[in-house]
């Protein structure tokens, strides 16, 4: 009987909670988080809450329980050392070091890494410790693009034209992050379609999962402030919709040359999820950034059509076997769209903003899948508390039908609640592919 481990407490953490209980070794599951999500206790054996900045409390859970496997959901307990203190204790745990973790929460480390080794993919950059010379750079980009070192909760990146205007309020920005971080990169904007590419990488051998593409605005049409994201797709022929064989390629083998330069670099083998965040530009495949583990909502794509047993792949990522074992994901499109409270995302004065902690009921949503994020079950019912409430995901050949199936999950949802009906929709991926086709014709 294997015991298992899972760090985190989201919906992303209750896909990875289910895989787990599919396999077909008959798994126990021992969960730590931070708030208890109701979907993961429902699959646990038993639950523990805790900090994620608190590795020996992990630690001690896990002894407690036997582990022999863990696994890291979130950026949070990376960042931590999380998975430095469960090896050091002897338990194996899926995810990157707190040193390799610096891929995402190092902007710096990462663009440097890349040109260190000459990885195509970086956009024009500095990275900037004080105010020295910023001035100047700024007035070299035609579009400027603001981003702190350090963990930021997903924060805390800039987007001239998003979050600030002129070249002037980004040397106010630069100031005020220097203050409370280490350093800030500066880099070129990039125009195109972005895209997530989530990998699983021993160290040595890096896998494919089919692309996603998320949609980070809170409202229809990619307008309003940006969020944790909102849902997201991925198509029946693991391509996108403005997305070939080609581009996919191009964003694989930047991550196998950022696995062996990590390797290089740190004589220490990346066992973890690379997710490559990627923009086809005008030209070519450009990386955003890195995350050191699945995406959320991505994550609600990709683990559903995963037919090999998620045990057997933790155990070739832990034992440096991906090249030994065949990892299939069905050729089914799937569509995830997360319910939010009405008031998510709007400023604190917004009429709606209150409706965050409220009771919503689950009615009849079959076929659709749902996987529980920030919700709270209380004697008389399931809460939204204050962030994203539920993925529902519609899993089918088509990207039309399983977008149907999600839209009639989210209708079984009952409450203050919204979505975003258009995510999934023929008009938004055809509003995609005129994008990228005006780009590539500039
Ligand atoms: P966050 O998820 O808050 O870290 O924000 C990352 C987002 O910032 C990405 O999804 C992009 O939309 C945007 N972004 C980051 N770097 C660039 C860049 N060089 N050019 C254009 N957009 C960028
Ligand atoms: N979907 C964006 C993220 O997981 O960071």
């Amino acid at each position: 009987m294997t015991h298992v481990l899972l760090i985190g407490n989201g919906a992303r953490e209750h896909a990875i909670a289910e895989a787990i209980r599919r396999s077909a070794q008959t798994p126990r599951l021992y969960s730590f988080m931070k708030t208890n999500n109701p979907g993961i206790a429902s699959l646990s054996e038993k639950i523990c809450l805790g900090r994620y900045d608190q590795p020996e409390a992990i630690v001690a859970f896990g002894r407690d329980a036997g582990i022999d496997l863990a696994i890291v959901g979130p950026e949070d307990p990376l960042g931590h050392g999380v998975v430095d203190a469960l090896t050091a204790a002897g338990i194996p745990a899926v995810g990157p070091t707190r040193s390799l973790a610096r891929l995402e929460t190092s902007k710096s480390f990462t663009r440097n890494l890349l040109e260190k080794y000459g990885i195509p993919g970086n956009p024009r950059f500095r990275n900037f410790t004080s105010l020295d010379g910023i001035d100047a750079f700024l007035r070299e980009l035609d579009g400027i693009v603001l981003k702190p070192d350090g963990l930021t909760g997903g924060k805390g990146v800039l987007v001239q034209g998003d979050h600030f205007q002129t070249g002037a309020e980004a040397l106010d920005h630069c100031r005020d992050i220097l203050k409370v971080h280490s350093g800030v990169t500066v880099e070129e904007k990039l125009e195109g379609e972005e895209f997530s590419l989530q990998c699983l990488s021993d160290g040595r051998t890096v896998i494919p999962t089919p692309p996603v593409q998320d949609h980070k605005r809170r409202f229809v049409g990619d307008s309003g402030p940006n969020t944790g994201g909102m849902g997201s797709y991925s198509c029946a022929d693991h391509l996108l919709p403005f997305l070939d064989a080609d581009a996919v390629a191009a964003g694989l083998a930047i991550t196998r040359k950022v696995a062996d330069a990590i390797l290089l670099e740190t004589g220490i083998p990346y066992k973890g999820v690379l997710y490559g965040g990627f923009m086809l530009t005008r030209t070519g495949v450009k990386l955003i950034e890195y995350n050191a583990r699945f995406g959320d909502p991505e994550a609600m794509n990709i683990l559903p059509l995963l037919r090999t047993d998620f045990i057997d792949v933790c155990r070739a990522i832990l034992d440096g076997k991906l090249d030994r074992i065949d990892i299939v994901f069905e050729k089914k499109a799937t569509v995830c769209k997360y319910i939010v409270p009405k008031g998510y995302g709007l400023p604190g004065d917004h009429p709606d903003a209150s409706c965050k902690s409220s009771l919503i009921t689950i009615g009849d949503v079959h076929p659709a899948r749902l996987y529980y994020s920030s919700v709270d079950r209380r004697a008389d019912g399931l809460y939204m508390t204050s962030s994203r409430a539920i993925g529902v995901v519609g899993i089918a050949d088509t990207l039309a039908e399983a977008e149907e199936i999600a839209e009639r999950g989210v209708a079984g949802v009952h409450g203050p609640v919204d979505h975003r009906p258009d995510i999934g929709t023929e008009p938004l991926i055809r509003k995609r592919m005129e994008h990228m086709k005006k780009i590539k014709e500039e």
